[in-house]
């Protein structure tokens, strides 16, 4: 289905084209000071022509006809010609459109019958929940929801990091000095200190090195000790991250994790060397993820790899350590022929931090050049500075991403403090507004710009921050409740009583949700949708403020504002939705 700006386009495009038998025109957004809604230039158009800009845009001006359109007064600035929509038509529309499309107002089918693998969170068991994870998180649940809205099946699948050679020198590190129960009781916490402990002492004492190489081996190859101790390692890492999940609001269709392509390993390594795409080589070199480190070998060792020099790559991608362990690298390439098989996606969305950029430059063309044939996509993203201070030390040197969520419910709960609530309202609402105000901080930035985590701005109830937003949403149920508890007759809303410049530039607002929401799949954007909705809660405030809804003069005219109450509470609460941020009924 079209909304109604997407048919206002079309109407443009359709009279432009029979009227110079040129097509695609571009539309522009006017600058605030020129009275028009959409702007075509005429520059590229002129050129053609050979003639100047304004005398073609006047001209034209001057020959189409909008009857029966969306648009009205065509007029001229500069180069461009100017559209405006048609008050009464438009409003119409929009209206209609909002019936039509009731919940799902702002979506639509254009993924039907297409999917998309999301590749997001992904975090490393035995290793804290980073905020570099959490960003991955946020983002790509967002990313997900948006996708969906517009008709496409997603699989968001969390590549769990849960094999390689760190997990050889964890079990060693676990058989020399580790403790079963005190693991249990702290797991994150004792396997990390383990793997400290590791590298310290592998520093004077080499010989730790081989052990560990041997220990993964055994992984590798099956043996049941080893296997054991490895599930129980991702048992317990697993519990902590479902309840980093939970307090989210963050589920997968899959968690297949870098373990599950184990027995599908030796297979992308033949291959590589049967197409004469590997082989032997005694470099230094290695992948792009961060603590990859471990993964890469010793200066000079033999490893196999791929170059991938005469596609402008000049980093070769390890695939093999002389001992037959796989890498990092060998498991993402098994992971795309997988999905390539699974599901014949679309894409593979990959939301994974920028110091990973070069990695998945040499892994995509690697899978390219191996014949699996996806479009595969990297999502990067900045980093999180933390706030230094108390939270950064409270359990040593690393932050636990647990503490972070917790400390923003607690300060939720204290800027609720004063609100007439219940405690078990309270708590409960405070973990919405809470969260919200974290995930809306890493959301609305531009995806690539490192976030600033900055309580007061978080948590600000005017700025730009989710409390805003959700409490905007909240206002409006509550003047909704008001008007369903007063007399009102039968009176229906009626577009067309509508004419105040707050009322118009609100349902012009909300008409342009479902741009937005395509804008922001387009480019992986969430950020879009962000300053989308503070806009949109802006010309709410400034309607409300000038327009009275509830007295309205008539009772059709309050029914009809009220519709547009209702309506901007849809779309509020959708918007956030998609952005994976719940709404408060009350706050
Ligand atoms: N576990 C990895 C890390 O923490 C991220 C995995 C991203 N996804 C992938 N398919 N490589 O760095």
């Amino acid at each position: 289905m079209k909304y109604a700006l997407d048919t206002a386009h079309e109407q443009i495009q359709n009279i432009l084209e029979s009227a110079t038998g040129s097509s695609s025109f571009e539309m522009k957004t006017p600058p605030p000071n020129v009275e028009a809604d959409i702007a075509v230039p005429m520059f590229r158009l002129a050129k053609e022509k050979k003639e100047n800009p304004v005398a073609l845009a006047q001209r034209l001006a001057g020959e189409i006809s909008l009857e029966g359109t969306l648009l009205c007064d065509a007029t001229v600035t500069g180069g461009f010609l100017n559209f405006k929509l048609a008050t009464g038509p438009f409003l119409d529309r929009v209206f209609a459109d909002f019936s039509a499309r009731g919940e799902s107002f702002g979506g639509s089918e254009q993924g039907d019958g297409k999917t998309i693998v999301v590749d997001f969170s992904s975090p490393n068991i035995a290793k804290p929940f980073s905020v570099g994870h959490l960003r991955s998180t946020v983002i790509g649940h967002s990313i997900v929801k948006i996708y969906r809205f517009l008709g496409y099946t997603v699989v968001g699948d969390n590549h769990i990091g849960d094999w390689g050679t760190q997990f050889g020198k964890l079990m060693l590190a676990f058989e020399l000095w580790g403790d079963r129960e005190t693991v249990a009781a702290n797991p994150i916490r004792e396997l990390l200190d383990l793997y400290v402990r590791y590298h310290d002492e592998a520093e004077s004492d080499p010989a730790l090195d081989e052990q560990a190489r041997s220990w993964f081996r055994r992984l590798e190859e099956g043996d049941p000790k080893a296997r054991e101790t490895w599930r129980w390692f991702r048992e317990v890492s697993w519990e902590e991250f479902d309840r980093i999940y939970r307090l989210l609001g963050v589920e997968f269709e899959e968690v297949l994790g870098e373990s599950f392509y184990n027995d599908q390993l030796d297979q992308v390594v033949e291959q590589a060397f049967q197409s004469g795409l590997a082989e032997w080589g005694e470099i230094e070199a290695r992948g792009g993820k961060e603590g990859e480190g471990e993964d890469s070998p010793e200066a000079m060792e033999k490893v196999a790899l791929i170059h991938l020099r005469d596609h402008g790559i000049e980093t070769p991608l390890l695939i093999q350590k002389s001992d037959g362990t796989s890498l990092y690298a060998t498991r993402d390439l098994a992971t795309i022929r997988h999905r390539i098989e699974t599901w014949a996606p679309e894409a593979i969305i990959y939301v994974v931090g920028g110091e990973q950029k070069l990695y998945f430059q040499q892994v995509f063309k690697a899978a390219e050049l191996l014949g699996l044939e996806a479009n595969c996509v990297h999502v990067p993203f900045g980093l999180i500075r933390l706030p230094k201070g108390k939270m950064s030390t409270r359990k040593g040197r690393v932050i636990f991403l647990e503490d972070v969520l917790e400390e923003a419910v607690r300060r939720a709960e204290a800027v609720l403090e004063e609100r007439d609530l219940s405690d078990e309202e309270k708590t409960e609402i405070a973990r919405i507004v809470g969260i919200g105000a974290v995930k809306y901080a890493d959301l609305s930035q531009t995806r690539t710009k490192d976030v600033l985590f900055d309580w007061e701005k978080m948590l600000n109830m005017q700025g730009d921050s989710a409390p805003y937003l959700q409490y905007a949403y909240v206002r409006i149920q509550s003047i909704l409740r008001k008007a369903a508890g007063m007399p009102r007759g039968q009176a229906v809303s009626s577009p067309r009583s509508l004419g105040h410049p707050q009322e118009l530039t609100l349902v012009k607002t909300l008409a342009g949700f479902p741009g937005t929401v395509r804008a922001a799949a387009t480019g992986y954007t969430p950020h879009v949708i962000a300053g989308y909705l503070i806009s949109l809660a802006r010309d709410f405030s400034s309607f409300y403020n000038q327009v009275p809804v509830l007295k309205a003069e008539t009772p059709e005219l309050a029914a009809t504002r009220l519709e547009l109450c209702r309506r901007t509470a849809q779309v509020l609460e959708k918007g956030l939705d998609l952005l994976g941020i719940e709404c408060p009924e009350r706050m």
